[in-house]
């Protein structure tokens, strides 16, 4: 979003109240205080500016972006409309009501913002940076490319319209030039945030782990505490891979995700929720809220709604305080606790009949733990219910295996194992599609564990 535009107009003539300095001056600090974030000492300078002349349309606009920054987007989005009644040429304006509608989810008026913005100023590279990345969330990469290329014909510094290029350029598989793109985006930022993982994972699809090694090695110089790094680094090589994710890399990962996690599983049709509740039902019949059920693993809650019915006490578990966040606006848990799952499991012995996990284990390696963890904390007749990501035994010696992405994937023999030594017995363990990577579906597997 852009606050920074052009010169607003001079208006001579001290503000009412606190701040008795000439208008254009009293906009150019508010917008000084905006950049720097004091975003409550902005707001009340906007406000006396608007108070003081209504018809300011600068005023306006900055105030209503100020307002959808924090939280207020309707209010900021009506702001920004009388802005532009007042100007109907202002680009800025266009392009970050664009912005506000897009996170509004109004994608399709927020398009027409921006290519409005574009009509009135076919340079403007803020506009084509902003469509392309809403083009590219709606999945219109071919079309999201001809704006990011754009964008970087006119800033070719700004190193934005390189990634969301080098993110389309590998959503079409067209690996060699995203991997190029993001170079691009590494020399005019070194620092953009997920440009490294990106590009290791482009490299790695085209099987040239030696350089994807080597960009991960050089994103660990830079950002030695980053646990991502580290976790990539031992999925390539294969040396010191961790018998799970690290805590940090879960709170890492996961906490960033949370914003946009239901959007985007819903968008890579996520199934791992309705497989597992569908199988809770066929082990134990019609529900009757009867259950002491833990989600374990819950994230933003997607199980919540499907597992309720069966629940008497519904718990999540989870160590990313954002993912709990989400699963709390959901007000579906009896309770919701921010603990590693294996430390929680082992603190809470015959507590539950049921325990589900979907798409948890998956940043487990090395399940023997939580699996006997899992059977001490079931009471007797108890399941466990859970879904992985499957790979052949011939291709884990081990029975599970660090794959690329960062997640695991085991092996119907290993679960299989795991579950008899906890002292559970296997159900049938079935092959599912968890989701969709890339268009390709992603093979999964789901198992129970039963507890005499
Ligand atoms: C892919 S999400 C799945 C969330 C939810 N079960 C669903 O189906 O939408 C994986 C979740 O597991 C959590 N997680 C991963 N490892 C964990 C661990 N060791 N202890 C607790 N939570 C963990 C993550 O924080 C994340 O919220």
């Amino acid at each position: 979003m852009n606050a920074d535009t052009s010169p607003p107009n001079p208006t001579p003539g001290p503000l009412r109240g606190e701040v008795a300095i000439p208008l254009t001056e009293a906009l150019a600090m508010a917008q000084s205080l905006q950049r720097d974030g004091f975003l409550g000492e902005a707001e009340s300078v906007y406000r006396q500016i608007v108070a003081r002349k209504p018809n300011q349309p600068e005023a306006l606009h900055f105030l209503g972006v100020l307002l959808s920054q924090t939280g207020r987007r309707d209010e900021g989005v009506e702001l920004i409309l009388a802005a532009l009644e007042l100007k109907p040429n202002y680009v800025d304006a266009f392009s970050n009501l664009g912005h506000v509608l897009q996170e509004l989810g109004h994608l399709e008026e927020a398009e027409e913002a921006y290519r409005h913005a574009i009509k009135l100023d076919p340079d403007f590279a803020d506009a084509h940076l902003n469509l392309s990345a809403l083009l590219y969330e709606c999945g219109k990469y071919e079309e999201s490319l001809k704006h990011s290329q754009r964008a970087m014909e006119i800033a070719p510094m700004q190193s934005q319209a390189h990634v969301i290029a080098g993110e389309a350029f590998a959503k079409e598989g067209r690996h060699a030039e995203a991997a190029e793109a993001y170079m691009r985006a590494m020399e005019r930022n070194l620092f953009h945030a997920g440009v490294h993982e990106k590009m290791g994972i482009s490299l790695l699809r085209m099987g040239r782990t030696a350089e994807a090694i080597d960009i991960y090695q050089r994103w660990i110089s830079l950002d030695p505490d980053n646990p991502r790094p580290h976790h990539h680094l031992a999925a390539c090589t294969g040396i010191g891979v961790p018998a799970r994710a690290s805590n940090e890399y879960i709170r890492e990962v996961f906490n960033r995700f949370a914003a946009t996690f239901d959007e985007r599983l819903t968008a890579l049709q996520y199934s791992a929720p309705a497989l597992v509740v569908e199988s809770v039902g066929a082990e134990l019949g019609e529900p009757q809220a009867q259950y002491a059920v833990l989600d374990a693993g819950c994230g933003t809650g997607l199980c919540g709604a499907g597992i309720r019915p069966f629940a008497k006490r519904l718990t999540g578990v989870d160590l990313s305080s954002k993912m709990l966040a989400k699963a709390e606006e959901r007000k579906l848990y009896d309770e919701l606790i921010e603990s590693e799952l294996t430390e929680y499991l082992l603190r809470s012995p015959q507590s539950f009949d049921v325990i589900i996990s979907a798409d948890t284990l998956i940043y487990f390696g090395e399940l023997r733990s939580v699996m006997t963890a899992a059977a001490a904390a079931l009471r007797p007749q108890g399941r466990f219910v859970f879904t992985l990501e499957k790979v052949e035994s011939a291709d884990a010696p081990d029975g599970f295996r660090l794959e690329s992405h960062g997640r695991y994937a085991h092996s119907m023999e290993y679960i299989r194992n795991v579950i008899e030594q906890a002292g559970l017995k296997p159900g049938e363990i079935t092959e599912i599609f968890v989701r969709t990577e890339r268009r390709e579906p992603v093979k999964g597997l789901l198992a129970v564990g039963r507890k005499p």
